[in-house]
């Protein structure tokens, strides 16, 4: 059977409202993270709905081996960096590790800050059924949230390995359960990372928002991945759930060999490259 597929005519401002409809509508969700201006404005020149500045900054920006030293400043300083270069994608921010948990009172504060400073659409948070409060008082004071379920790389220290998560069928429910929950609290769309496929259909079915898959398998009413391992700039990550589409490691690296050779060649500048 031919599966249905939707191509906007023309560029549509998408909003939490655009994401709940698209999952009615059966329409798939493509949804891929930023950092910085010029890549949010390719990303949003060509359609892109949903733009996350996740805390994987911390990773492939500022090369730590954990997004738990991601801060909220850096979250805004980026976040900043990217709304300027976006005219139509929902651009949702990552709340960084510590600036939700300890009290709603904080994460209030915190999300207020991002939002206020930023003026983006959304937030998201890592978490299950814990974090339901803290999402209750955001959605109520007018902050979307966008909830993260599966391998959420803030608990990295709890869990010891980046491995698929909820295989064992506690875990499995327990999960299902937290999508639940956070359904209920009033997330407008759930992040499944790395989850089995079966058990991202069953949650992509129980809950009434979308479910944006990464390493979760086809059934997701979406798809994020981080916009540096599918160019193939994080060369040495490759987890199968990551489709490479370019591989610019290798074409930066070639670039700037060129570049060497021809400054040390006295090919670079000629007389028509100077004034
Ligand atoms: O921080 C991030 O980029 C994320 C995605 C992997 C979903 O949370």
């Amino acid at each position: 059977m031919k599966k249905k597929q939707f191509t906007p005519q023309k560029p549509r401002v998408v909003t939490t409202k655009t994401v709940t409809t698209m999952k009615q509508t059966g329409e798939k969700i493509a949804m891929l993270t930023a950092y910085d201006f010029l890549v949010a404005k390719y990303l949003d020149q060509v359609g892109i709905d949903i733009i996350l500045v996740g805390d994987s900054l911390g990773n492939v920006v500022h090369g730590y081996e954990t997004t738990l030293p991601v801060t909220v400043d850096d979250m805004i300083y980026h976040a900043k960096a990217v709304k300027r270069a976006v005219k139509n994608a929902l651009i949702v921010v990552d709340m960084p590790f510590m600036s939700f948990q300890a009290s709603v009172d904080e994460a209030i504060r915190n999300a207020g800050r991002i939002m206020k400073e930023v003026g983006v659409g959304a937030v998201k948070l890592e978490g299950g059924e814990y974090i339901a409060n803290i999402v209750k008082h955001l959605v109520k004071i007018g902050i979307p949230v966008m909830g993260h379920l599966g391998l959420t790389p803030q608990a990295i220290n709890k869990f010891g390995t980046y491995e698929v998560r909820a295989q064992s069928k506690k875990e499995a429910d327990e999960l299902l359960h937290d999508a639940k929950v956070l359904d209920e609290a009033g997330v407008f769309a759930i992040v499944l990372e790395k989850i089995p496929s079966s058990l991202a259909q069953k949650v992509t079915k129980a809950v009434n928002v979308p479910t944006i898959g990464i390493g979760a398998g086809p059934h997701c009413d979406g798809q994020v991945l981080v916009v540096y391992d599918m160019l193939g700039l994080t060369e040495e990550f490759k987890p199968r759930f990551v489709r490479r589409y370019a591989e610019l490691a290798e074409t930066m690296r070639t670039a700037f060999r060129k570049y060497i050779e021809d400054v040390r060649s006295h090919q670079f500048p000629q007389e028509k490259e100077s004034y």
